[in-house]
């Protein structure tokens, strides 16, 4: 082989394979807490996504429907590309117990994260949402440099505005019948209440004092 050919094809496929792997495991960092660790999702992640994602209860207040085996193998996969879906596990066994979803909004220089949770209801009631959720408001405002961090939920979901509350978030806003997800039998709109939630940088240091 010549040097010319073998140089192209150095090129091409040893420079590459570096990048690549480098590109998807640098869009996110891996975040600690006491008991749990949170990471970019990967395309195995897929059975304990269906775990959760296959309950009617999980997605009640959710804009989507229960999850199919096939819909959450596309799921994870479509996940572990994106830099905004943290999968929450577990120290030790790494199961996947929930996802907290920790995006930007536009406009880009207003500086705000919006924060969303879904979790396994096997690991309800043991503390697990508040401590990702508070992780990432630390991300966020250390880390991101983030000026405000801004939820919103339905009302009647009672765990999850309890759990806005426990990261002391501050209800600033009930919308009336703002926003529907899903259809009744007859095909007609089911409009449903939001209250908004956030919480200041300002405000977020100011607790540790
Ligand atoms: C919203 C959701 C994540 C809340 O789950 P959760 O289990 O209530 O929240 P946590 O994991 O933070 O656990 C808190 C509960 O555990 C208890 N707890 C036990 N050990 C704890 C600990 N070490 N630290 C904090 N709380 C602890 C708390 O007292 C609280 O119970 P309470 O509500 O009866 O007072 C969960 O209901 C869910 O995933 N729902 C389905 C999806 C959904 O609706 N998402 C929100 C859409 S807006």
């Amino acid at each position: 082989m010549e040097r010319k050919e073998f140089n192209n094809i150095f090129n091409e496929i040893p420079l590459q394979i570096p990048w690549i792997i480098i590109a998807a495991y640098s869009i996110m960092n891996i975040l600690k807490t006491e008991r749990l660790i949170l990471r970019a999702f990967s395309c195995d992640d897929w059975k304990d996504l269906y775990e959760y994602l296959s309950q009617e209860s999980v997605v009640k207040y959710e804009p989507y429907d229960i999850y199919t085996k096939d819909a959450c193998k596309k799921e994870a996969e479509k996940r572990s590309k994106q830099d905004f879906f943290w999968a929450v596990c577990l120290k030790g066994s790494n199961k996947l117990i929930g996802n907290v979803y920790f995006k930007q909004q536009e406009p880009e220089e207003f500086l705000t994260w919006e924060i969303g949770y879904v979790f396994n209801p096997l690991y309800f009631g043991k503390g697990y949402a508040t401590e990702s959720c508070r992780e990432l408001l630390r991300y966020g405002f250390q880390q991101l440099k983030a000026r405000r961090i801004v939820a919103m939920c339905n009302p009647k979901n009672v765990p999850s505005w309890k759990l806005l509350e426990r990261l002391n978030m501050r209800r600033e806003g009930h919308l009336r019948k703002n926003i529907f997800f899903k259809s009744d039998k007859n095909g007609k709109p089911i409009w449903n209440d939001t209250y908004e939630y956030a919480i200041l940088a300002d405000e977020w240091f100011n607790s540790f004092e």
